[in-house]
């Protein structure tokens, strides 16, 4: 008999699910990560490849992911592995559920120290230390920050302390009440940022070109691994976060409904922070390429001018906050629970233990700002290699792996079974995505990345 529970506990609703697992797309990904490499890799088209792959890739693996989550109940190893199991085939299976616990511990390292960033703006812009100020002060007061390995370091430990605690304290009392009044402010407080972004005339018809115009010349195979790097990244998809919180889903609960919900609401949010932040870039005269102190950079700058700026721009930094501490519990849920069920630890132990690993990763994100900014390896400094590394190439390849278990692995009775889809042709739809488009896009994209399609191009060519 497979288990209709996990034994950490089910949500108490579809709505709680939608909630938490929401929460756990939305975060830095859409506010903070979206618009700067939007500005790196120059706008419309990169957009369109992202959007693209939310649709084709992120839903359908959104899907495989919930439904291997409630099929195997348990953390992402062991449900990998009973359902191989299950199916006759491999145990090596669990090791698409290892990567994915490395994959979200790895990240959590420095999401917290980017978390901890926008947990210092809190008391800057409530404080009122915007007020009036120009692009230039915006800029210096962000380096002043970032410069600071001590203050970076106060900031990490703090975001770190409170996502460890949320986490020790498990499902239903931690992550579904959290969630439930996070979501619509925040998307009210981006709604507020748009109306502001507006004002600025006909540099808000200019982001919005540069937003939606797609100049496809600009577009490398850097960029387009880039785009789907994070459409993966956004959605919270190929390291077994929605796995586990898909094993706390009531059996009943529609996954492709649910799944299509959660990309709408994680894509609208990143769209509305796009809006936001580049009329503000364009009025300011700012350069769209900063990378990752872009949001720090642009948007106190509307906060320091508009009426009630401190109120809402103090307002904004918090609930980002929020959004990312929702979205870090999701990181480090599947090695909690692993470590809960494999080593016979309370939830708490494990929890203290794996928050203080990630801590001791996180210092060298946070030297990668200030002391060790010169410590490069392939060009990129320690920070820019591991979020590279994890969303480029770490979840893309889990997603590559739970399209092929999803569609060639299992057998089709199993996936129609579970997934529960009403109609045929969406349930051939969804099987065709993960048996065919997923692998051969992840595939071609890698290619194209490392260039060795345009070296076959070439070859061709002569
Ligand atoms: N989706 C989250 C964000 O956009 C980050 C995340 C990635 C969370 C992977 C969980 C798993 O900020």
């Amino acid at each position: 008999m497979r288990p209709t529970k996990s034994m950490h506990g089910q949500w108490s609703s579809n709505w709680a699910f939608i909630l938490a697992a929401t929460g756990a797309a939305v975060g830095l990904g859409n506010i903070w990560k979206f618009p700067y490499i939007t500005g790196e890799h120059g706008g419309g088209a990169f957009v369109i490849v992202y959007l693209l792959c939310i649709a084709v890739i992120g839903i359908p693996i959104m899907m495989a992911e919930v439904m291997l989550g409630r099929r195997g109940r348990q953390n992402p190893v062991a449900s990998l592995q009973t359902i191989a199991a299950e199916e006759n085939k491999s145990g090596l299976w669990r090791l698409l559920g290892w990567s994915g616990v490395l994959a979200g511990f790895l990240i959590l390292s420095y999401y917290s120290v980017i978390a901890g960033q926008a947990m210092a703006y809190i008391p800057r812009t409530f404080g009122g230390m915007f007020n009036g100020v120009t692009a230039d002060g915006a800029h210096s007061l962000y380096q002043s920050l970032t410069a600071d390995p001590e203050r970076l370091l106060a900031w990490h430990t703090v975001f770190m302390v409170g996502t460890m605690v949320l986490v020790a304290r498990g499902v239903k009392s931690g992550l579904e009440r959290s969630v439930q009044f996070l979501m619509p402010a925040l998307f009210l407080i981006l709604l507020l940022l748009v109306a502001y972004a507006s004002n600025t005339g006909e540099h808000f018809t200019r982001a919005i070109h540069f937003l939606f115009n797609p100049d496809f010349s600009k577009l490398t195979g850097k960029s387009v691994l880039v785009a789907m790097g994070h459409a993966f990244f956004s959605l919270s998809l190929g390291m077994g976060a929605i796995m586990i919180y898909g094993s706390y889903l009531p059996k009943d609960t529609s996954i492709l409904k649910v799944s299509v919900a959660i990309s709408i609401a994680d894509t609208l949010v990143a769209l509305l922070a796009g809006l936001a932040i580049f009329p503000l870039v364009f009025a300011n005269g700012l350069e769209i390429g900063v990378g990752p102190g872009l949001i720090f950079e642009t948007l106190p700058i509307a906060f320091g001018h508009m009426d009630g700026g401190a109120f809402f721009g103090g307002m904004f930094f918090l609930l980002l906050v929020l959004a990312a501490w929702s979205s870090a519990i999701s990181l480090i849920e599947p090695a909690v629970t692993w470590v809960v069920e494999n080593k016979g630890v309370s939830r708490v132990y494990a929890s203290v233990t794996l928050g203080v690993i990630t801590w001791l990763l996180g210092v060298l994100t946070i030297f990668s700002f200030n002391i060790g900014s010169e410590w490069k390896l392939f060009d990129k400094t320690f920070f820019d290699l591991l979020g590279y590394v994890t969303a480029n190439i770490m979840l893309p390849l889990g997603g590559l792996f739970i399209a092929i278990f999803s569609g060639w692995v299992m057998h089709q009775h199993a996936t129609r079974e579970e997934l529960g889809i009403k109609y045929n042709f969406m349930y051939q739809l969804w099987r065709f995505l993960v048996r065919w488009v997923t692998p051969v896009a992840v595939i071609i994209v890698f290619l194209n990345a490392v260039g060795l399609i345009d070296n076959i191009k070439d070859w061709l060519h002569y």
